[in-house]
């Protein structure tokens, strides 16, 4: 194949998660076995709770993402093609830390949320309550931190304890949003960089760390999780408005009736007449929900081209997490990741 051909192959990469899934599949399957060691205990509700959660799935976005940045540090390397290019241990332990952190956040999220439906399921907070999903949660960020101080690198330990702080002052901050569909679209970034993409970042840079990258492709692994995080929380956000719950799993509409600000209610306000912004006010702000109002609020969104506009906005970030891509050149883990990026912007769950 001609470099031309090359470049045209990879700009056209459909958006989907297979090709990281194929390279990562190996390697995968030992972080599940470091899971499930790692979530047991000797108090049965402890891995009932974390199991029913964790047993779901998820995409495992995360942890494909620290396995990546390994392959990227091992295939800078240039390792003679009879020498075993294996992702180190540590990659693995990293891996399924990033998975614990994700699913710590998810339980105290569902509870904040006060959501019914996660991965398909009913959530830990429906069926065990609040007292038990927190507490849980606690446990899967301790066993986070145990993992990540196996890997003996004070520095993976500062970039991971530092983004598992930046995901709670995200939460804070939506939370102190809520009801306020004035906020500016400069403080929804910040909400969603910090809750949802520093986590994507570090992830993605910690395995490329432990893999032996060199400074600019730990970098440009960070960059890429970064960019690819705020499109995948965007896209997620739009879903919540465009999406029927079987298919995402968990309900929709949920942000509507919290009084989440996300980005189709923030467009949707600043264009909005004064009788759009006070139907806004009475919901989001002032929790005040009759029949048929979020049939209003899709219709107002619509009028305004507000998922449309939000997902365009998803893709644009989803582009620059490519663009950081330039310093790992081209290869089959380049194209993964950008056809991991695209996906984030454009996924239907
Ligand atoms: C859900 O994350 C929480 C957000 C940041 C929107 P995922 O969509 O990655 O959840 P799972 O792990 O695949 O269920
Ligand atoms: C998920 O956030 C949790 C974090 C990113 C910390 P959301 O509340 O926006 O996502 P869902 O819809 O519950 O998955
Ligand atoms: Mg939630
Ligand atoms: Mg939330």
């Amino acid at each position: 194949m001609n470099t031309a051909e090359n470049i045209h192959t990879l700009s056209d990469a459909a958006p989907s998660l297979e090709g990281m899934v194929s390279l990562c599949a190996p390697a995968m399957a030992d972080v599940n076995k470091v899971i499930l060691e790692k979530m047991a205990s000797d108090v049965p509700l402890i891995p009932e709770l974390a199991g029913h959660l964790i047993a779901a799935g998820g995409k495992r976005m995360r942890p494909m993402l620290t396995l990546m940045g390994a392959l990227a540090g091992i295939a800078e390397q240039n390792i003679p093609k009879n020498m075993p290019k294996d992702i180190p241990a540590s990659a693995l332990y990293l891996a399924a830390s990033v998975e614990f952190i994700h699913n710590a956040t998810l339980l105290h999220d569902d509870v904040i949320d006060q959501s019914e439906k996660r991965r398909g399921r009913d959530t830990a907070n429906a069926m065990w309550g609040n007292e038990a999903s927190v507490l849980v949660g606690d446990f899967l960020f301790a066993r986070a931190f145990e993992l990540m101080v196996s890997t003996g690198d004070i520095e993976i330990l500062r970039m991971l304890s530092s983004a598992s702080a930046r995901i709670t002052e995200g939460e804070v901050m939506q939370m102190s949003m809520a009801g306020a569909p004035d906020s500016s679209l400069e403080d929804y970034l910040s909400v969603i960089t910090n809750k949802t993409a520093i986590l994507f970042a570090a992830a993605a840079e910690a395995g490329a760390r432990v893999g032996g990258a060199s400074a600019p492709i730990c970098s440009a692994m960070h960059a890429y999780g970064l960019a690819l995080g705020r499109a995948f929380q965007i896209c997620d956000d739009a879903l919540d408005y465009g999406m029927d719950s079987d298919k995402m799993g968990k309900n929709s509409g949920d942000d509507f009736y919290d009084g989440k600000i996300t980005m189709p209610v923030i467009l949707a306000w600043q264009d909005g007449n004064a009788q759009e912004q006070d139907f806004w006010m009475r919901t989001l702000s002032q929790q005040d929900y009759q029949t048929g109002d979020l049939q209003t609020a899709h219709e107002i969104l619509n009028r305004h081209r507000a998922v449309e506009r939000a997902l365009a906005h998803a893709k644009s970030e989803a582009e620059a997490a490519i663009a950081a891509l330039t310093p790992l050149g081209q290869s089959e883990i380049s194209s993964a990741l950008i056809s991991g990026a695209r996906f984030a912007a454009k996924r239907a769950y």
